[in-house]
């Protein structure tokens, strides 16, 4: 059985001011009528011998998690975390999760606000890395890079396994530098990792074991005390947030000896930033993705989305405009990574 470990907990901070902590971009319909997060259920039909999926997500979050499921007419295990301790952790909850009733159950972990847009070579690529993770790989999916992106991680191809696409990972480097990820993009033998994994419960558990035992411990203890509410499970806050804070990149990913990877051509995109949100969108001839009431002249290469008023820009070029109903962010458009600094700012300001 694979059962979908949906990772809902993160802010999306550099896509901010529309991306709040309170109301995060994977709930909001950014493109279409669905959420990223709904998306992110909704293409999942279709792949064989599939079990219930299981979001993990932070307290806050819960109703919305909860209602947007509903909406979907998905019934999904739901565990909460009282605290965000990145995803190694929420990956640790959930498999200890998964364990009770079957070790072997193989987790697809997939992070709740990404696009793919074609769904077959998804699915195809999923079932490509199934018997990889049965055998006890820990498999990621590979993107072939288009720019220098310092926000990913890097995955060095090695050996072949089998007959299949599937690579043995030679190295995993985890949002490098500048310098290294355009030598990478270059070289032409990296690929981004996508963020999604798929691995079986024990497995995991078993790399979480040697190579961030303190994580797994923590979170065995915030499962084992952990409260049934509705449909929720609690994960005990005290334990939980004894937990460090480390991402499954960082904590099992650069460090395991059993990574493999196979690659992903599905039209993958994270909208992590405005830039991102740029490249996927309806553009104008002069290149410009206007969204709301806007009125924009001379201008190229730029993005003005307005949600609650008119916006009128003249003779910008490779801008971003964000306006929401408190906030407006104006940033050229290749250094919109740095909004995480803003909101950093925020927090700090209270
Ligand atoms: N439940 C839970 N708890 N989910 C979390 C937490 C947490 O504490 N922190 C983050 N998430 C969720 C986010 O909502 C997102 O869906 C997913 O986990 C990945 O977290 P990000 O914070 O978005 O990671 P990233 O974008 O910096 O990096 C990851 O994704 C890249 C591709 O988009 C890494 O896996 C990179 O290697 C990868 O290239
Ligand atoms: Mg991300």
């Amino acid at each position: 059985q694979i059962v979908p470990i949906v990772l809902s907990g993160g802010s999306g901070t550099r896509l901010w001011p529309l991306s709040r902590h309170a109301y995060p971009k994977q709930f909001i319909p950014l493109i279409g009528e669905l959420s990223l997060f709904q998306m992110t259920l909704r293409r999942l039909e279709g792949l064989p011998d599939l079990g219930k999926p299981c979001v993990v997500g932070n307290d806050e979050q819960r109703f919305m998690v909860a209602e947007q499921l509903r909406m979907l007419g998905v019934q999904g295990r739901i565990l909460l975390e009282p605290v965000g301790r990145n995803t190694a952790p929420a990956i640790a909850a959930a498999a200890l999760d998964l364990t009770a009733e079957d070790p072997k159950t193989v987790m697809l972990v997939l992070p709740a606000d990404h696009l793919i847009s074609d769904t077959v070579a998804f699915h195809a690529a999923v079932k490509a890395a199934l018997p990889a993770a049965q055998e006890g790989a820990l498999v990621t999916f590979g993107v072939v890079p288009t720019r220098p992106e310092t926000g990913y991680g890097y995955i060095e191809a090695g050996d072949a396994i089998g007959t299949g696409p599937a690579r043995r990972v030679a190295r995993f480097v985890e949002k490098p530098d500048l310098a290294t990820a355009e030598a990478y993009v270059a070289g032409g033998h990296h690929w981004w990792n996508s963020g999604m994994f798929l691995f079986t419960a024990e497995h995991y558990l078993q790399a979480m074991e040697t190579h961030a035992p303190a994580i797994l411990e923590a979170v065995r203890r915030a499962h084992a005390l952990a409260r049934e509410d509705l449909d929720f499970l609690r994960l005990d806050a005290k334990a939980f947030a004894a937990s460090p804070s480390d991402s499954i990149d960082y904590a099992v990913m650069e460090r395991t000896q059993d990574a493999v990877v196979v690659p992903l051509d599905a039209g993958w995109n994270d909208v992590g930033s405005w830039q991102a949100l740029w490249e996927v969108g309806a553009k104008d001839a002069a290149g410009n993705l206007l969204e709301g009431d806007v009125i924009a002249l001379d201008c190229r290469d730029s993005y003005v989305h307005a949600d609650h008023r008119l916006v009128a820009v003249l003779g910008l070029d490779g801008v971003v405009v964000a306006e929401t109903a408190d906030a407006v962010l104006v940033a050229p458009r290749d250094r919109v990574q740095e909004v995480k600094a803003v909101v950093g700012h925020l927090k700090h300001a209270g």
